[in-house]
């Protein structure tokens, strides 16, 4: 077998993830993940592990306490490994809302009156609201549209909105509505020739494939770790000179201590030291399916999202040939996902009954799934559709199976 015939062991992936035993959770068809994603046990050992022997005040000399200080710290460092950042470039907060905010205030210095920031249609509120508030400092908020023929962020468009006073640009890696994945970093390439500070949020492409935020090239980037598999906190990447330099947002004391001058408050410990968990569940995925074992971190990870991704698209095609071909319900964003091009995050309305009483309908086929705007009612908004009834969305990741994707295309089939 080459390595390129390797395909995703679904049992022992599903294998490592309590809730598919679980006699709440084994029988349902688990299409909320754009939401939360289930945790590998791996993750629950070491929540257990920190709350059973080191849930002490970290970072004293005792035992317990050097023991808690140093799993934080390696939780923290195997993380940036896996996306191809240095230790210091990147921190864990309570949620990409949180973080974005924070951020947001930090950037607040670099708005002179009449600046332009640019912020998409396409994105999560996440994205856009803390950049909307720099108005209050003199920005002005230009938004970058989707086509609504296609659902799709054109960089030709972003290309005519760049000027010499534009200052930050927020756009999204991976709509949570739209599906597509946008090129990153071409939009980088784009920004940095004019001076723009580009900040991506990656919380719905991350729990596809961990990004190498040095190949994409973006100057912030954040996802959320309770959609990657973890515990409910978020990761935001940021660049070592420009983090740097970013005035403090913590402790007075705290000045210059990089990069927790932007993350007041801290993370919540043992949640900290639980994402030990995720690099272990993948770094098990990884020698469940290869040989070669002198791979660097982020060699590994490229493997494990390479059939991942193949895995998804698998799963993913057929449910997303099905609704286009149905002429009653309207599918959102591409039919089918080609090299990575779009995400198994799947939304959709009827002309006919709300999205509500489909979502509740597909419950009764215990898939559990869920209708709402997602906080991307801007874009919502945009194509027409009610924003509180929203679009059912069925999100898919890689322990979902080839027995999901019929479950629901029966279900949909009898709705
Ligand atoms: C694309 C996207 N961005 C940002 C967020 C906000 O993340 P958090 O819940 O960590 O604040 C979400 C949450 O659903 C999201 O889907």
């Amino acid at each position: 077998m080459t390595l390129e015939n390797i395909k995703l062991d679904i049992d022992y992936v599903r294998s490592q993830f309590p809730a598919f035993k679980d006699p709440l959770s084994k029988d349902w068809s688990f299409f909320e993940n754009a939401g939360g994603s289930y945790v590998p046990k791996n993750v629950i050992d070491k929540l257990t592990e920190f709350m059973t022997s080191t849930k002490v005040q970290p970072y004293a000399e005792y035992p317990m306490s050097k023991i808690a200080g140093e799993n934080m710290d390696k939780a923290t460092n195997l993380f940036a490994k896996m996306i191809n950042a240095k230790s210091n470039e990147i921190l864990i907060g309570g949620s990409t809302s949180i973080n974005l905010y924070v951020l947001s205030n930090a950037l607040k210095h670099i708005i002179n009156p009449g600046d332009e920031v640019i912020v998409t249609n396409q994105d999560h509120e996440a994205n856009i609201s803390p950049w909307k508030r720099l108005k209050d400092y003199g920005a002005n908020i230009v938004e970058w549209k989707f086509n609504s023929d296609d659902h799709e962020l054109k960089i030709s468009d972003l290309d005519k909105l760049i000027n010499s006073k534009t200052k930050i640009l927020a756009v999204t890696h991976c709509s949570n509505i739209v599906g597509s994945v946008n090129n990153l970093k071409e939009i980088s390439d784009l920004a940095h020739k004019n001076n723009i500070i580009v900040i991506g949020d990656g919380v719905s492409y991350a729990p596809h494939g961990f990004p190498n935020v040095k190949e994409l090239d973006v100057d912030f980037y954040t996802f959320s770790l309770y959609k990657t598999y973890g515990p409910h906190l978020a990761l935001l990447y940021g660049k070592e000179e420009i983090l740097k330099n970013l005035p403090n947002q913590n402790h007075e004391f705290l000045k210059g201590q990089y990069p927790y001058t932007i993350n007041p408050g801290g993370p919540n410990h043992e949640e900290l030291v639980s994402l030990i968990g995720i690099y272990e569940y993948f770094e098990n995925l990884y020698n469940h399916h290869f040989k070669n074992k002198n791979l660097s971190t982020l060699g590994k990870i490229k493997k494990i999202n390479n059939l991942i991704s193949l895995h998804e698209e698998n799963i993913a095609n057929p449910i997303l040939k099905y609704l286009y071909e149905r002429k009653d319900l309207n599918l959102i964003g591409k039919n089918k996902i080609e090299n990575k091009d779009r995400a198994p995050t799947i939304s959709f309305y009827s002309n006919k009954k709300s999205s509500k009483e489909i979502s509740n309908t597909l419950h009764k086929f215990k898939i559990a799934t869920r209708n709402d705007n997602f906080y991307a009612w801007r874009c919502l908004e945009y194509l027409g559709i009610d924003t509180e009834d929203g679009v059912v969305r069925l999100s898919m990741t890689h322990y979902n199976n080839y027995n999901d994707t019929e479950n629901v295309l029966k279900a949909l089939e009898k709705i």
